[in-house]
């Protein structure tokens, strides 16, 4: 079987469902779930033995020392993180001591595991981190894009706690010989995305007749990609990645936020038009931008592609409208995740089964 941490929250669950649509091997599961983690993601696994869920922190060295000793995986797919820079700004401190502290013990814990396995299973074994393009820093309007030999220049708290757990997976590789992979990924978007963030937030706010919140001038570009295409992408790095190498992912497709915004409006008029004839874009309100707002990030993908021959299914048009589309058809999903209701789903439906939570 393989190990994904964080695999409750947006880009994991996607990962964990596609895997085991694809793959017939295990998935043992470790999510603290914190406010981002989100068991209703993983609802449709419900009495499917491949997968095994296990509520814990990647910080708690004995405990994951114990499941890496129980179950004995091949692989390890490192998401769990906290990972909006909003609430890096407001505290920090969770950033610091889950993705700097927590991965450092994951990586101690591994460690002792991957160097007391047998020849063969040691060779075998691969430890994927899952990065981010905001290590890199920002970029000007007409920079080229980050590839993987770009310097870190970090700006925000979660980018430099991202920062800094990418620098210990590569010191761990350069001292120890851990087998390690590292993917830097841009935005993703798609389904089980918690509307904290850009495009969920749009949507979720539009539909509810709220503000649409504009940070700055809305001039800010990001470089979206499908999440279908980063758990690809991922696969693909696991599968045939060279070892200690970076991998950078992304859609090539750069977009300033307003142009998003804009983009999900006109496709909410056309598939859910507001009662008063007006369009959703009349909600848009220009607000206080973000402290230290990075301007401008793009991602180099041509490595992965070159070197693995992974490139993105979606285009950015296909990828919003399934996206827009699945918050529709999901509006419960929405409301739960937005009244917290479904943070009682651990309660409520795992409480007696006992055997899908093995904390
Ligand atoms: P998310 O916030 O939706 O989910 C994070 C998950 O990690 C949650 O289920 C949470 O409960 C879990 N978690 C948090 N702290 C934990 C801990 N100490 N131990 C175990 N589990 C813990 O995040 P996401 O958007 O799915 O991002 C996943 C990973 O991908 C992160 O490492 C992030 O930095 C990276 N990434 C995200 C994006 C993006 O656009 N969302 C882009 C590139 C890279
Ligand atoms: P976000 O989804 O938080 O991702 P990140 O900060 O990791 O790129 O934000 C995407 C962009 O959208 C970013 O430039 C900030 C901006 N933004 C807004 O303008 N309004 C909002 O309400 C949010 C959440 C983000």
């Amino acid at each position: 079987m393989i190990l994904v941490t964080g695999g409750a929250g947006f880009i994991g669950a996607n990962f964990v469902l596609d895997w085991l649509r694809a793959h017939s091997e295990s998935v043992l599961n470790l999510d603290k779930l914190t406010y981002a983690g989100n068991l209703h993601n993983l609802a449709s696994l419900q009495g499917d033995a491949r997968h095994v869920f296990v509520q814990g922190d990647i910080g708690d060295s004995a405990l994951v020392a114990r499941l890496l000793a129980q179950h004995q995986p091949r692989a390890v797919v490192n998401f769990a993180a906290e990972s909006h820079v909003d609430r890096s700004i407001h505290g920090p401190e969770d950033f610091i001591q889950t993705n700097v502290v927590g991965s450092f013990r994951l990586l101690e814990a591994v460690r002792h595991y991957w160097q007391a396995l047998p020849a063969i299973k040691k060779e075998a074994f691969r430890f994927l981190h899952v990065s981010t393009d905001e290590v890199y820093g920002t970029l000007s309007a007409d920079a080229p894009a980050f590839t993987e030999d770009h310097v870190y220049e970090p700006n925000s708290p979660y980018s430099a706690s991202k920062a800094a757990s990418d620098h210990l997976v590569r010191a761990w590789h350069h001292t120890y010989g851990l087998p390690v992979l590292t993917t830097n990924c841009s935005n993703n978007y798609g389904p089980l995305h918690f509307p904290e963030k850009l495009i969920p937030l749009i949507i979720v706010n539009a539909l509810a007749g709220k503000p649409l919140p504009i940070y700055g001038d809305g001039m800010q570009v990001r470089d979206w990609l499908y999440v279908g295409d980063h758990c690809s992408a991922i696969r693909r790095v696991l599968d045939a990645g060279r070892l200690g190498e970076t991998y950078n992912i992304g859609g090539w497709n750069e977009k300033p936020n307003i142009d998003i915004v804009h983009t999900v409006c006109r496709l909410l008029d056309e598939l859910r038009p507001r009662a008063d004839g007006q369009g959703y874009a009349a909600q848009i309100t220009y607000v206080k931008d973000r402290p230290g707002h990075d301007r401008r990030y793009a991602i180099d993908a041509r490595k992965i592609e070159r070197e693995l021959g992974w490139t993105p299914a979606e285009t950015f048009d296909t990828g919003i409208r399934k996206t827009v589309q699945w918050y529709l058809d999901n509006a419960e999903w929405a409301a739960n995740v937005q009244s917290g209701a479904y943070r009682e789903w651990l309660q409520t439906q795992y409480a007696d089964t006992g055997a899908e939570i093995k904390a």
